[in-house]
């Protein structure tokens, strides 16, 4: 009989659950975004944020159960993200967790993250280990050798700002709400002058480097520079989109040119030439990236894997596959398990 598994996520602002069983179908998944709370405020505000998932965080877990038409008693297991994240939300999903599983004498399995980022293709096409993962998120940044489940080596990282971060500081010097992300993207698209965007500096740290670091702090203190060289007022819409543009192109020339010291370092870890690589995290839901990432793929002979944009965001179901795959393994966790703000991935469980 296949098991099934509830995977709640509250680290940021989605309160988020999903019930997933072990044959990858998805009976149930839900998220409640936050970002309108947010937005008034330009940024995540830890403290409504972790309010609010206490408010939504059970009818989101109701509507999961009633969409699924299972009790509580028919799941196998309870699965919560416990790190790293906003340590108010994070404590939120967990404790819903850990509350049904002592409630009902069942397995909580402790979820990172990162780690579930980085494991969502498993769920939606099975990919298979070994594999290369991207992991762009608004707090990350990564390259990942992932071996299996549980062994992931970190090949390389951003050295300051994260890829979602750059893009929502951006965005927001530009007058756009939060998040920004998918705004520069909808924007970039309005853009057909490749001359103007041209015009635009800005910095691609590391180009050729032989590593496989980040770093995107230049490039907000850039975009400032030319959004402050604009009269007060709003940016005319031509040239808000052409800098939108150039932001991406920069972006995804320095992505791509990483990308190929980062091959280099996998083989080196697993030994043996890359055959996958997996894009995951929110910033893969942009479709710029994406294209290019394919030409790079193609390039490279690699079978390149992003999940849908739904799933590439922060969900339930991302927390309750990375659970799956810890219960394949025997891995459950005991009830006195720590929030963890920070969590790096590869790094030793803490537990109780
Ligand atoms: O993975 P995620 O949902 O939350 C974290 O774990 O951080 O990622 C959120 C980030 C935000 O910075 C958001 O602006 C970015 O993903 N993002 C995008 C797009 N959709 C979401 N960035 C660029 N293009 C998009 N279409
Ligand atoms: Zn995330």
């Amino acid at each position: 009989m296949s098991t099934v598994i509830l995977g709640i996520e509250t680290s940021c602002d989605e309160t988020a659950a999903a019930i997933i069983d072990s044959d990858r179908n998805i009976l149930a998944h839900h998220v409640y975004s936050q970002m309108k709370t947010h937005r008034a405020h330009g940024g995540v505000v830890p403290e409504i944020a972790a309010r609010k998932h206490v408010e939504k965080i059970m009818p989101v877990i109701e509507t999961c159960l009633d969409e699924a038409g299972l009790k509580p008693s028919q799941l196998t297991a309870f699965a919560a993200t416990c790190g790293p994240g906003l340590i108010g939300g994070v404590m939120v999903g967990m404790m819903a967790a850990k509350g049904m599983a002592a409630a009902l004498d069942k397995p909580f399995i402790a979820v990172n993250h990162l780690e579930a980022h980085v494991l969502t293709p498993r769920l939606t096409s099975n990919l298979e280990f070994p594999y290369l993962a991207l992991l762009v998120s608004g707090g990350h940044t990564q390259f990942l050798a992932v071996e299996s489940a549980t062994t992931m080596h970190l090949l390389g990282t951003t050295r300051d700002d994260a890829l979602g971060e750059a893009f929502d500081k951006s965005a927001k010097m530009m007058g756009l709400p939060y998040p920004g992300g998918p705004e520069i993207e909808k924007l970039a698209l309005k853009s057909n002058d490749r001359e103007k965007e041209k015009a635009y500096k800005l910095p691609r740290p590391f180009l050729g480097a032989k590593h496989a670091d980040f770093s995107f702090s230049g490039l907000k203190t850039a975009m400032r520079q030319n959004i402050e060289a604009f009269p007060e007022g709003p940016i005319p819409e031509a040239e808000a989109a052409a800098l939108a543009s150039a932001f991406q192109h920069c972006i995804v020339e320095t992505i791509i040119d990483r990308c190929q010291y980062a091959l280099e370092l996998y083989k080196s870890h697993i030994g043996e030439n890359c055959a996958r690589l997996a894009v995951v995290g929110g910033v893969a839901a942009n479709q710029y990236l994406a294209q290019q990432l394919a030409d790079f793929s193609n390039t490279h002979n690699l079978t390149l894997d992003i999940a849908p944009p739904a799933l590439c965001t922060d969900n339930g179901a991302m927390i309750a596959w990375a659970a799956h795959e810890r219960y394949a393994l025997g891995r459950v966790d005991t009830l006195d398990f720590k929030a963890l703000p920070r969590w790096p991935l590869g790094k030793a469980r803490k537990n109780g």
